[in-house]
């Protein structure tokens, strides 16, 4: 299909962004699992001795927690709830069985807003409790209560996160195409339409203004031009 029939959904910086998040995300759950669960030698085989996990882990966290730290700046502004989400959730029995055409949707749906916040959430509780749980640098400056309910906190939100990004992974693969448009950036129309309707229609706007607008330039500048 041509780019031109494409609508561009994410841009190159936010997939960048996403993809390497990915990577970094699933080294970090596997280690963190490993330091959870040291008798299952699996998850730590990716990153070497558990030495090396221990010092590795905490880097590996906060770098995942400025990409989406990003992610967020990003993407905020169009994951803020709405009074078409009611409609969405009111309708929510046609939306799983793939008959959603006719709800008003905008650039991302309710479900994926919800994700979005608990992800987000999430991922600050992991900071914030990892910081105060990691020895090299600061558990020190906090006492042994603190640090036994960041290890708490730390383990929940933990296990939160990796059940919403495997329920996120698998959603991504039910909606075909919404994979292809992570990695290309651009979906088709007829995806738009049918799974994002009224962002489909705001960047139909959109492409209709631009081109009324190099017809009235391209008006002006043959007026003008000389004889
Ligand atoms: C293999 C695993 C993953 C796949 C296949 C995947 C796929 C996708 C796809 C296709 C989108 C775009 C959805 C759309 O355009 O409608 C997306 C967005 C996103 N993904 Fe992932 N993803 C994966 C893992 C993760 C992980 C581990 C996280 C974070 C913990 C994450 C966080 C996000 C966020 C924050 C968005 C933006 C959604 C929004 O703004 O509402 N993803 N992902």
């Amino acid at each position: 299909m041509n780019k031109k029939s494409m609508i561009l959904r994410t841009p190159l910086i936010v997939r960048f962004c996403h993809w390497c998040m990915v990577c970094l995300f699933i080294l970090t759950a596997l280690s963190g699992l490993s330091l959870f669960f040291p008798s299952i030698k699996l998850f730590g085989l990716f990153l070497g001795t558990p030495q090396l996990v221990r010092e590795l882990h905490p880097i590996l966290g906060c770098v995942v927690f400025i990409l989406l730290m990003f992610m967020f700046l990003k993407l905020a502004h169009h994951n803020i709830p709405n009074k078409d989400d009611l409609l969405w959730i009111k309708n929510f029995k046609h939306v799983i069985l793939g008959k959603e055409r006719g709800i008003p949707i905008g650039k991302y749906n309710v479900g994926q807003k919800f994700l979005f916040w608990c992800i987000m959430g999430l991922i600050f509780v992991l900071f914030v409790t990892g910081i105060i749980m990691w020895r090299r640098y600061f558990a020190d400056n906090f006492s042994i209560p603190i640090i036994r309910i960041a290890i708490f906190f730390h383990s929940l939100a933990a296990i939160g996160l990796i059940l919403l990004a495997i329920g996120h992974a698998y959603m991504a693969i039910w909606v075909k195409g919404s994979i292809k448009g992570m990695i290309t950036g651009y979906v088709s129309r007829a995806w738009a339409c049918k799974n994002h309707s009224s962002w489909y229609q705001e960047e139909m706007e959109k492409i209709y203004q631009e081109e009324l607008k190099l017809k009235a330039e391209l008006k002006t500048e043959q007026a003008t031009k000389p004889e």
